[in-house]
């Protein structure tokens, strides 16, 4: 099992650790859903920008509150591995962190947006056993490259590049939350806002190398939660004929 090891952090790292922070806390602030925000509060005494946060030390208040822990990995994982975690309640996090220089441009998922970006709703319930019900489905189904790749999508659209409708659109999703750009690119007029709907989604294909074109809205995270249990009925019944 790898481990962060903190002492490897150089002056640059917690720099930019705090900047990057400090900038998207404030950009966030009337974009980001509630919830996100709450759970951000919640976490500060772990997760704030004076420090670099320690996995233990989050883990510790993370699993206290909903059993979730985090799972170093050195990069992007097999999805069967992925889900596999997922199931277990763990989530993946890379150690690293972008440079100074790179603020703004990544091409792989660092620290900041595996723990800023992701990190914070796991203090939810309801939005923890979705993923986890996701993560279940993905082991159950994992010979299934069909199932695989609607499983990868519906991530995608909601986990990562998800909105959340209160009173007016507002962000869940990692990849927006973890980007000062995206979060603002969002509400923008040419966006397109589309409602949460799980078929569209499953057959919707995504790009990883752009800023992403189109956004679906739920209206709460139980909505994901019941979506996401009439689709496994629905794969149940498939399996059965
Ligand atoms: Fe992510």
């Amino acid at each position: 099992m790898m481990k962060q090891q903190f002492e490897n952090y150089t002056q640059e790292d917690f720099k930019v650790w705090e900047t990057l922070f400090e900038r998207q806390v404030e950009n966030l602030q009337d974009k980001s859903c509630q919830e996100y925000l709450e759970c951000l509060r919640e976490l500060n005494p772990v997760l704030n920008s004076a420090n670099i946060p320690r996995f233990e030390e989050l883990n510790n208040v993370l699993f206290k509150k909903t059993g979730w822990t985090i799972e170093v990995v050195p990069g992007l994982i097999p999805v069967g591995d992925f889900f596999e975690l997922l199931s277990q309640k763990k989530f993946c996090s890379s150690t690293w962190l972008r440079s100074m220089a790179q603020l703004d441009y990544l091409e792989e998922p660092d620290m900041f947006h595996d723990i800023f970006g992701h990190i914070p709703l796991f203090m939810n319930k309801e939005y923890g056993d979705f993923a986890q019900q996701m993560g279940r489905i993905g082991v159950q189904f994992k010979n299934s490259e069909d199932v695989l790749l609607e499983l990868q999508r519906l991530y995608w659209f909601t986990i990562e590049f998800g909105l959340l409708k209160t009173t007016e659109t507002k962000i869940y999703g990692a990849g927006i939350i973890s980007s000062f750009s995206e979060t603002n690119i969002v509400y923008e007029s040419e966006t397109e806002i589309l409602p949460f709907n799980l078929d569209e989604i499953i057959n919707a294909d995504f790009r990883n190398d752009t800023i992403q074109t189109k956004y679906f809205l739920l209206e709460s995270f139980d909505q994901l939660y019941e979506a996401l249990n009439k689709y496994e009925e629905r794969l149940m019944s498939l399996a059965c004929l």
